[in-house]
């Protein structure tokens, strides 16, 4: 019996959750789920969207599954996932993205990696009002943490059978953060030969990922313009009900699907489990469970190839319920 975090959230986060969970249960995996609340409503009774528990819960488990919680704009908490990221030290923010059969997109042979730096950056949140008509915000690279991020992502590549990696920058104009964050991945691939080095502006990289995405195999981005690739990637494999994620540290995992809470389908039926489905049957690999991990992906898989009963984001009809059920008669 493993006990695991599960963090079901808000928004579509407890509808996917109880389907993924009611799946995972379905394939025989023992699991002790320690259910802890956090974000908006939580913050009303226990006055921080992010309680202590829910720190402590992860630390003594080592892993969680975490459904997407809701940050509000402009005023209120900061948000949960960025504090979260940052209280475990889950430095390393994984998204693979990879074509998906039967599901049709105009693009082929997607298969790469994002790898997000995930603890600074403009993510930090050091912000300040100047006066009634500006703000700043201050963009922070350090040495460590982007080296650490490099070496993650060439170390991942070895064991991957990867062939090449990208640093994603703005070097050209943030020449000190940006341009200190290349210059670790320029010293970083020094140690890894068999893994090509090659180094892309953003921009660029947008622009080219939307053309001929089947040519990039390995990313490494600074926070901000990670989460934002990250998210145009999903894109180019069917959207965010498909986008995989993990937050690895060095003591904990996270595992946490791309999109958000979704608020405008909250509560409907609609929400697709397959992204936190995905991210779940990457963690249990993570601990040991790859059998029924993989059994779990090829129902899912086969019910995503058949494309009969698929969810709304994907061109179906079927709830979330009816999906979940049919992933379950598939195993
Ligand atoms: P979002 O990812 O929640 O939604 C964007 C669009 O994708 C919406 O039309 C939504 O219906 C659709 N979508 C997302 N996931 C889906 C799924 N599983 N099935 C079907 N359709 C899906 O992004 P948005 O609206 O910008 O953010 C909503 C809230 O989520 C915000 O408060 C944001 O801060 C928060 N958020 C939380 C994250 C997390 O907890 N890791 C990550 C990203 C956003």
């Amino acid at each position: 019996m493993h006990r695991l975090t599960l963090i079901p959230g808000d928004g579509i986060g407890p509808e996917i959750s109880n389907a993924v969970t009611k799946i995972i249960k379905a394939a025989g995996v023992e699991i002790d789920w320690d259910i802890q609340p956090a974000g908006a409503d939580v913050a009303e009774t226990e006055g921080s969207p992010l309680p202590e528990r829910v720190i402590a819960s992860i630390k003594k488990n080592k892993v969680a599954l975490k459904a997407p919680v809701t940050t509000p704009i402009g005023k209120g908490f900061r948000s949960v996932n960025v504090a979260l990221r940052k209280e475990l030290d889950l430095y390393a923010n994984i998204r693979p993205c990879k074509n998906i059969k039967g599901i049709k997109t105009p693009f082929e042979n997607v298969d790469l990696i994002v790898f997000r730096e995930n603890t600074e950056d403009l993510y930090a949140g050091i912000e300040r009002q100047i006066d009634e008509n500006s703000a700043e915000s201050i963009k922070i690279i350090t040495r460590s943490a982007s080296e650490r991020i490099f070496e993650y992502a060439f170390q991942y590549a070895v064991k991957n059978n990867r062939k090449t990696l990208h640093a994603v920058t703005k070097a050209n104009i943030c020449k000190l953060t940006d341009g200190l964050f290349l210059e670790c991945g320029r010293n970083v691939a020094k140690k890894y030969p068999q893994i090509e080095f090659k180094e892309i502006l953003v921009d660029n990289l947008c622009m080219q990922l939307v053309q001929h995405p089947s040519v990039f195999d390995v990313l490494v981005l600074p926070n901000l313009y990670g989460d934002i690739v990250s998210d145009l990637t999903a894109g180019l494999i069917g959207g965010l009900g498909v986008a995989q994620g993990a937050n690895i540290g060095t003591d904990c995992a996270v595992f946490e699907p791309v999109h958000g809470s979704a608020p405008d389908i909250k509560g409907q039926n609609k929400a697709n489990p397959t992204a936190l489905l995905l991210c779940a049957i990457n963690m249990l690999r993570y601990i040991g469970e790859k059998e029924k991990a993989q059994r779990i992906e090829n129902a899912l898989m086969k019910v995503l190839e058949t494309g009969k009963c698929i969810t709304a984001d994907l061109g179906g009809n079927a709830t979330t319920t009816e999906f979940t059920d049919e992933v379950i008669k598939n195993l």
